[in-house]
């Protein structure tokens, strides 16, 4: 079974127009999350912390997943799409060759409560056209096992499938418990693994080390994962690593600092806005 490795208790930040949130990971921890580069977490029920949202900026060479729990988000970007994020869905976008977008509360008031993951693309993918995948709440597939509740994000759980199409394998799941339960699931050995807790505790692996809310545990090496909880719920990430060179700079995601600096030129020159 897994064992938890690292904890991160993440650094209050403040990004985009204003808005208070916890950086729970940084892409200096890389070499031993690859393939996640950073996770976010926003829970401001003081809308001074959020109202000024995330105005237009650029992204290139990477996906961001926003997961939101409760509160409402308006999205709109250079390709002319736009879309509303409601509690419970669920926005991938995969930023590719670059696009220009704005990330909004749509609530004036109220808890914002969500979080932002971003995931590296392959070499062979960075400057992938960019793609829009917005999830309402119902069409993530649930799956109820007594006390405990998953929603599959992305990847499959049981049978039951995200509609999300990832470029290479990527399992996502929100695990509610809401009473004392343990959770076992086999998971592709050599996948890098992230829990989130996101409310009250859970135990991890064997040696049953607790991780409370606000912590996100990268795991050891092994198969299976172990989950033990009187009451908590979590995010849980597995992706295999795709060991390859990475330069974050900024919004921009490249394997070497030429490209990012074509990242840079190429947005000045307004290429991102079409
Ligand atoms: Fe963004």
């Amino acid at each position: 079974m897994r064992e938890i490795q690292k904890i991160f208790r993440g650094r209050e930040t403040i990004d985009g127009g204003g808005v208070k949130l916890r950086r729970l990971l940084t892409p200096q921890a890389y070499r031993e999350a690859d393939p996640f580069l950073l996770v976010d977490e926003f829970h401001n029920d003081d809308p001074s912390t959020y109202i000024a949202g995330f105005p237009p900026h650029p992204h290139r060479g990477f996906e961001t997943i926003t997961y939101l729990l409760a509160g409402r988000i308006h999205h709109r970007d250079s390709r002319g799409h736009e879309g509303h994020l409601g509690p419970l869905s669920l926005q991938w976008m995969t930023a590719g060759s670059g696009i220009v977008h704005s990330e909004m509360p749509e609530q004036e008031d109220g808890l914002l409560w969500g979080y932002q993951i971003w995931l590296n693309l392959s070499t062979a993918q960075k400057m992938t056209k960019p793609r829009y995948q917005d999830i309402p709440a119902e069409d993530i597939p649930e799956v109820e096992e007594g006390p405990l509740r998953i929603r599959v994000l992305a990847g499959e759980y049981k049978e039951k499938k995200s509609p999300v199409m990832t470029f290479f394998p990527v399992l996502y799941l929100d695990l509610s418990f809401s009473e004392e339960s343990f959770f076992y699931l086999s998971l592709p050995v050599g996948d890098t693994v992230l829990v989130i807790c996101i409310e009250g505790n859970v135990e991890i692996g064997e040696r049953r080390q607790q991780l409370v809310m606000g912590e996100l545990a990268l795991l050891g090496e092994g198969e299976g994962i172990g989950l033990y909880s009187k009451k908590g719920r979590l995010l849980l990430l597995s992706a295999p690593p795709l060991r390859e060179p990475m330069v974050a700079h900024g919004p921009f995601v490249m394997n070497s600092r030429e490209e990012i600096e074509q990242a840079y030129r190429d947005y000045a020159a307004g290429l991102f806005e079409v």
